[in-house]
């Protein structure tokens, strides 16, 4: 069965084929990321405009080489997501769906993400900073099944993203329980929120992760961690141990870490890191003038955040695994594609005898495949009259 899909649900528009859920026949993703840059967020204004401007042309690109006669069913997000973009793929799917006369199958954006993870072809890697390619996954995981269906069940699905943090229950490919999530900001969002703060101007998660990577800890330099980037001495020699000026007590919160529920609130950490850049830069012999801090402060701290989101994500995520006996663990959302979260996890996996599954870089953000893939193992249309944008479609199923 071959699924077109179609994701306008925030500043991305995409369209995909994919067959049986696994194999993607066609794959093209516009963004109008670029554009909001000057604005520190998206203007809903500005990309639905852009996404009326896209939606034609990456149609016309998905269906190269194809004709109506080759998609069996359409599938759209219907939410959440803004209203002004939603309404686009919606429109465009119910037009589509009536003219060629074909089912629609609405889906919900946040479960999309984890159908990822069922995907079998590998998608040409064109992303700068791209870390979880097929072969970063095979190498950093034990001996396993690739990610497809072979998952065993049930599973415990991490979505995790710019506007959500969703833990799942996974039964089966079909049948799907919502565990928790976050209370006020999304992983993704504390990600971006502090990146800003560092004085990141884009690209929050990965620009926290790049800096990150240049930081070598204390507690860390025996275990092997790379150092590659850090200090050069005068001789031009990399100097792998920290440097003096180094704070080492810098601890930023674990935010409901001890909680026993499912939920997760990441607010308060870019609180938390605001103290420290303040209490930083008084400390620095600065001229009045200086707000900002040196490059290696900000290593230190990007390490120090990205090492208390994900100390969260993987502590909640393990204890819904001892919860539900899960065997499998499945990553999927943009947080998913950071590498120091995989190696945490990768860690625990002998101890806990699990399975982890993370889609490949490319299909971590939002993408029109996903969406194609979970229309299929949830197949569900509905006559194109009864499909609308639904901007505040709940997570919890
Ligand atoms: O799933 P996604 O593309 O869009 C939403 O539906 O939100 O996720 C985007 C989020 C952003 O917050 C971005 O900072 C984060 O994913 N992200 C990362 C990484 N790459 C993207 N966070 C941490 N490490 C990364 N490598
Ligand atoms: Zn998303």
């Amino acid at each position: 069965m071959n699924i077109l899909g179609i994701e306008t649900s925030f500043d991305e528009t995409a369209a995909a084929v994919v067959r049986d859920g696994k194999t993607v026949l066609a794959n093209v993703t516009a963004t109008s990321n670029l554009l909001h840059r000057k604005y520190g967020g998206v203007v809903p204004e500005v990309a639905a405009r852009k996404q009326v401007e896209s939606m034609i042309p990456v149609l016309t690109e998905v269906m190269q080489g194809m004709t109506p006669n080759d998609v069996d069913a359409i599938a759209v997000t219907v939410g959440p997501g803004l209203i002004g973009s939603l309404l686009i793929g919606v429109e465009t799917a119910k037009t589509l769906a009536a003219a060629w006369n074909k089912p629609i199958i609405p889906v919900n954006h946040i479960l999309t993400h984890m159908y990822a993870n069922f995907i079998q072809t590998v998608i040409p890697t064109n992303v700068e900073g791209s870390h979880l390619t097929t072969t970063d996954v095979k190498d950093s995981s034990p001996p396993k099944a690739d990610r497809n269906d072979n998952v065993i069940f049930p599973a415990i699905s991490l979505v995790v993203s710019g506007g959500h943090t969703e833990l799942y229950l996974m039964i089966n490919t079909k049948t799907l329980k919502w565990l928790g999530g976050t209370l006020d900001d999304a992983a993704g969002e504390a990600f971006d929120k502090s990146a800003r703060l560092l004085g990141f101007e884009n690209r929050g998660g990965i620009a926290i992760e790049e800096a990150a990577t240049h930081y070598s800890h204390p507690d860390q330099s025996a275990s092997g961690r790379s150092v590659e980037g850090s200090l050069a001495t005068d001789s031009g020699v990399k100097d792998s141990s920290p440097p003096k000026a180094d704070r080492n007590d810098i601890r930023l919160p674990r935010p409901m870490l001890h909680d026993n529920s499912l939920n997760f609130s990441f607010s308060g950490l870019k609180t938390a890191l605001l103290r420290e850049v303040k209490k930083l830069i008084a400390e620095q012999q600065f001229d009045n003038t200086a707000t900002r801090l040196p490059a290696r402060q900000v290593q230190q701290l990007s390490f120090e955040v990205q090492e208390a989101i994900t100390d969260v994500l993987i502590t909640k995520t393990l204890r819904a695994v001892e919860q539900h006996n899960a065997q499998s663990i499945l990553l999927s959302g943009g947080v998913a594609a950071n590498k120091r979260l995989w190696d945490k996890f990768n860690q625990q996996l002998t101890t806990h005898h699990l399975q982890l599954f993370a889609p490949q870089r490319e299909l971590c953000t939002d993408n029109a495949v996903m969406i194609a893939a979970c229309a299929y193992y949830l197949n569900n249309p509905v006559p194109w009259s009864e499909v609308t944008a639904r901007p505040d479609l709940s997570v919890e199923v």
